[in-house]
């Protein structure tokens, strides 16, 4: 088995780099992807740049050039649900894509057809996420992540977002690896750490809290990979 471990930013994925073992590098299509070893287990690590585009390209790749079976998602993500504070670590039942508006055709926001409004992920990494947590006594919220091409820092925008998709927090990634791995009927989980509220401070709290949040998020990722090579 070979896991993928994707990040958007390099924040979100050299803290994962930093515990593997026999690292090669291979730049394809203007990226970089780190293949390597967790105690013993294949892993190619890479961040796609931020955005649904970027994502859908590493993705694929991951999955396509480097036939990764199971793709595990780490980085950061703004909070929608009042209870998620900095630091927080929630993983996405389903993903939504809450910049997907084709309404004007009598459709709901983020549908179009032959997609799906809400990509549910695989419950048996949600479940191996649930067990890691219980055993470590983190607390692990689960929801709707709503992904969309926008930096929210705006608590109107961000409202809507959570009453439409019934959303807990939101990024700019995860529905497009969703896509990606649905499409390829491959198991794929989205863990996030919440960096900020979304809200009008969201920009100078995401610079604060990037690199921390990002490593909580990393660290619960490599204690996924111990568990699902199993
Ligand atoms: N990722 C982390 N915080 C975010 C925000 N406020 N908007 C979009 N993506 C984010």
């Amino acid at each position: 088995m070979k896991i993928a471990i994707m990040g958007a930013m390099p924040e979100e994925i050299e803290p994962l780099i930093a515990q593997l073992d026999n690292v090669t590098t291979t730049v394809y299509a203007q990226n970089k992807y780190y293949e390597g070893s967790y105690k013993g287990q294949e892993v190619v690590v890479a961040y796609s740049k931020i955005g649904k585009v970027f994502a859908t390209l590493t993705a694929t790749i991951l999955l396509e050039r480097f036939g990764c079976d199971v793709l595990l998602f780490s980085g950061v993500a703004g909070a929608i649900a009042d209870d998620l504070e900095i630091g927080d670590l929630v993983i996405a039942d389903g993903l939504c894509q809450h910049d997907l508006d084709i309404t004007a055709f009598g459709h709901p926001f983020g549908y179009v057809p032959e997609g799906e409004v809400c990509i549910p992920t695989d419950v048996k990494l949600r479940t191996i996420a649930k067990e890691i947590a219980a055993d470590k006594g983190i607390v692990l919220k689960e929801g709707v992540i709503a992904t969309g091409d926008q930096f929210i820092a705006n608590a109107d925008r961000k409202n809507w977002i959570g009453d439409t998709f019934n959303a807990h927090a939101l990024e700019m990634e995860g529905a497009a690896v969703a896509v990606v791995c649905n499409a390829f009927n491959t198991p794929f989980f989205i863990l996030r750490a919440i960096s900020d509220a979304a809200d009008m401070d969201a920009g100078f709290d995401f610079d604060a809290f990037l690199e921390s949040s990002a490593k909580i998020s990393a660290d619960f990722i490599l204690a996924m990979v111990e568990k699902v090579r199993k």
